[in-house]
């Protein structure tokens, strides 16, 4: 799978005019344009013309765009997830999936309508029976056919369905978030965390951000413009991570390294998987670099 980043992945009402003209300017990685609950159920239909229209029109340059639909049990799935289809988005996001077969399922209909080949399949982790099934919705990544790219937490859900708190560092949550991220790796997808209510609170919001990547994140979920730019500070390689990387690599490129499964650099023991590291963040690195090339002006 193609590395990307995605660091910010904001949320968007898909009834919200504004808010999807204002996206279109905003540095996120990943827009999630959403018919689910953020849009009454009166606005349902209306919402759904007001994305394909929005993907229709484009103009959200590099920025990855996701359309989550309402769950196909729901009187609005099925006609989400053919419009989602038909207007081709980067990724289509099945919210509250408790269980493989909502992600098979969803991908039959993707694959018998002919879906874009770029169109990705993401899961909402948001259900106690979603935690416990972890394993085997990422497990869904295993086969192509599934196009499974990406987990996402659901936690304003997990905290409604488990009454737990989001207090002292999230404690209650932790674990779940662990679970989810450790079977997304497991299968080769992305994770990327929950959001963070109380959007005028950016020094909570930071610490939650900085949670997150230390627990292995590779984004969070964002609700608005102003948890944007902070975000992407917290989940991109920091400078001194970058350079360090550097070393690691022209360390191993050095001919009486080549066949060493361990090195010293800077007095540090380095081994061959800190290698594996050090690519992946040299490349996340230089994704974000091209990207604030391609994107400019960002803001
Ligand atoms: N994406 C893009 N633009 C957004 C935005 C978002 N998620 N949220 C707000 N904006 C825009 C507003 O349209 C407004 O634009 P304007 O200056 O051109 O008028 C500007 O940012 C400032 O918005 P503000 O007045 O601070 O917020 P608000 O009171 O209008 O809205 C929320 C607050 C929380 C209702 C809104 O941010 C929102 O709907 N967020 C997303 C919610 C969501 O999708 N939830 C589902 C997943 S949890
Ligand atoms: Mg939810």
């Amino acid at each position: 799978m193609a590395i990307r980043p995605r660091r910010s992945v904001l949320y968007l009402p898909g009834d919200n005019e504004r808010a999807m003209d204002k996206a279109r300017k905003l540095p996120a990685d990943a827009l999630i344009l959403d018919l689910e609950d953020s849009v009454a159920p009166d606005n349902k239909p209306k919402a759904r013309e007001m994305v394909v229209e929005a993907l229709r029109a484009g103009g959200f340059g590099a920025r990855e765009v996701i359309l989550r639909v309402n769950a196909l049990e729901t009187p609005w799935g099925m006609a989400d997830l053919h419009a989602a289809i038909a207007a081709e988005p980067d990724a289509i996001l099945i919210p509250k999936v408790s269980q493989p077969g909502d992600i098979i399922s969803t991908a039959k209909v993707v694959r018998a309508t002919g879906a874009a080949e770029k169109t990705r399949l993401w899961a909402m982790i948001e259900t106690p029976m979603g935690i416990i099934s972890s394993r085997e919705i990422a497990a869904c990544g295993a086969d192509p056919e599934n196009r499974l790219a990406c987990l996402v937490l659901g936690t304003n859900d997990l905290l409604k369905e488990s009454r737990a708190r989001a207090t002292n560092n999230r404690f209650a949550v932790v674990p779940w978030l662990a679970m989810t991220l450790v079977a997304a790796r497991a299968y080769g997808l992305d994770v990327i965390d929950g959001v963070y209510n109380d959007f005028k609170d950016e020094t909570g919001f930071r610490a939650e951000c900085e949670h997150g990547r230390t627990l292995g994140m590779d984004g969070k979920t964002l609700i608005h413009p102003s948890q944007v730019e902070p975000c992407n500070q917290v989940f991109s390689p920091t400078d001194e991570e970058v350079s360090w990387s550097i070393k690691i690599i022209k360390a191993f490129e050095q001919p009486e390294n080549a066949k060493k499964g361990v090195i010293t650099v800077e007095g540090k023991m380095v081994e061959r998987l800190h290698l594996v590291m050090a690519k992946r963040v040299v490349t996340i690195a230089d994704a974000i670099n091209a990207k604030s090339r391609i994107e400019e002006p960002w803001f």
